[in-house]
């Protein structure tokens, strides 16, 4: 036999029990997107290494360690994206979206960091991603947010709380980076490798840090909401008096200066107590200088990203309900010629109920063997057809569980006696809960 290929590092397998809690969250989230006219995009994973280095920064660890790049065979530098929002910029103004146009956008899909794995943080990751274009006040901040907190409604998230801050503008936080390149000049002799490298790039980057040697340094800091301009602090006072207005909850963090360089103004943060050190499930904030920086007519924009891996684990930390996709009815088919008529009854019945989990046996084995995989497959009623039920035009009907006679039921009255049975059978979690499958 050959040897095995392993996976990659930080790359995950999502199997089919895993796979149902991401169809759920990405379910609540296409139907919550559409509840506020927030339209699907799609772009490529792989872009230009120049888009990300342009709009993310080249001092950010994600540009400066993290990037997947490597040159095509025309020498080209390209990436895999480590984000979205870069490529949506890229899109809405190679596509013609921005001219005196708004968009409320939202994307899914996977990002690539070359991170060190760790609980919550991997290699490829998912990201939900919401993107709003041509928006300028903070009522779009506001239903940004409104919308993520409805997110978590919808899917039964307790335990995030929402962290936000206002970076100003671009101007207000070159002068803020002269005063903290000054204070961190000052302090040069304790600062460690990286943080002497930030000072001369961006030395925002160094509050960042997660040198516990550097915290009181850092936290002695000037803050940035102390620099703000008229116009920022203005527009942040508009975030906090919407947000209460509407009863969302925050705490206002002047330390939340976010890892991408293409932010001003408001910046936010959903963390949770419930997963450990990588606490951020939804980050983002606006980035109203990103547009015209990669070429495109100056359009304010404002977004925010899920970690879907992150909120898959939390909604399963928290109990949280995943869809049910057992079948609910399983056939049984004694001999080759109930299988074959078995497979266009179940047509039929599938034709009748749309939404109905049914599952045939295929491939057959002894009466008692199938009946054990019915039993097994967590159905709520199992159809049998043998040579005998043919004969007859009969299927014997056998509810699995909570009890139950065995009845015959005529082909044409099928699907309403199943309706019947199912809407009666006890109500399965789907498995959610279940230890082990066969009972
Ligand atoms: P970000 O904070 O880099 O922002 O990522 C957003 C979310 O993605 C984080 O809160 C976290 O839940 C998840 N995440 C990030 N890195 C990893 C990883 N290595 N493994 C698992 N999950 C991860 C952005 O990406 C911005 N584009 C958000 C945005 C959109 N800002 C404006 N619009």
């Amino acid at each position: 036999m050959s040897e095995i290929i392993e996976p990659l590092r930080g790359m995950n397998d999502v199997l089919p029990d895993e796979a149902r809690w991401w169809q759920r969250l990405e379910a609540a989230a296409r139907a919550v997107f559409a509840q506020y006219g927030y339209r699907e995009i799609r772009v490529p994973v792989l872009e230009r290494t120049q888009l990300f280095k342009r709009a993310i920064g080249e001092y950010t660890d994600i540009v400066e360690k993290e990037m997947f790049t490597f040159e095509d065979r025309d020498g080209l530098s390209l990436a895999l994206r480590p984000e979205g929002t870069a490529g949506i910029v890229r899109a809405a103004i190679s596509n013609g979206l921005l001219h005196n146009q708004r968009h409320r956008l939202f994307t899914f899909g996977p990002m690539f960091r070359g991170e060190r794995p760790q609980k919550g943080r991997y290699r490829q990751f998912h990201q939900i991603d919401a993107e709003a274009f041509g928006y300028e006040g903070p009522d779009i901040d506001a239903e940004l947010i409104l919308l993520s907190a409805r997110l978590w409604r919808v899917l039964g998230i307790s335990r995030v709380r929402l962290e936000i801050n206002s970076l100003g503008t671009a101007e207000a936080r070159a002068a803020y980076r002269e005063v903290l390149r000054a204070y961190f000049t000052a302090h040069e002799s304790v600062l460690d490798a990286d943080s002497r490298r930030r000072l001369g790039g961006n030395p925002l980057r160094i509050l960042d840090s997660k040198n516990p040697d550097l915290a009181a340094l850092i936290a002695a800091a000037p803050l940035l909401t102390d620099h703000l301009d008229a116009a920022s602090r203005e527009h942040f006072d508009g975030l906090r008096a919407r947000l209460d207005a509407a009863g969302v909850g925050y705490t206002v963090n002047p330390r939340l200066v976010r890892g991408l360089d293409y932010y001003s103004r408001t910046v936010f943060e959903w963390v949770t107590d419930a997963l450990g050190s990588q606490n951020a499930v939804c980050s983002g904030g606006r980035y109203d200088g990103l547009v015209p920086q990669l070429g495109g007519t100056p359009t304010p924009a404002i977004g925010w990203a899920l970690g879907m891996e992150r909120i898959v684990m939390l909604m399963q930390e928290l109990g949280c309900a995943a869809p049910a996709e057992l079948p609910q009815v399983y056939f049984v088919l004694a001999g080759p010629v109930a299988a074959a008529a078995g497979l266009q009854l179940a047509e039929r019945v599938r034709d009748a109920l749309p939404a109905l989990r049914l599952e045939t046996d295929i491939g057959g084995g002894s009466f008692k063997a199938q009946f054990k995989r019915a039993d097994k497959s967590g159905a709520a009623v199992a159809v049998v057809l043998g040579e005998d039920e043919l004969a007859r035009g009969v299927a014997a009907v056998k509810p699995l569980r909570g009890g139950g006679a065995q009845e015959d039921c005529g082909f044409e009255a099928l699907p309403a006696c199943l309706a019947r049975l199912v809407a009666a059978a006890p109500v399965d979690d789907g498995g959610a809960t279940r230890q082990d499958p066969g009972r």
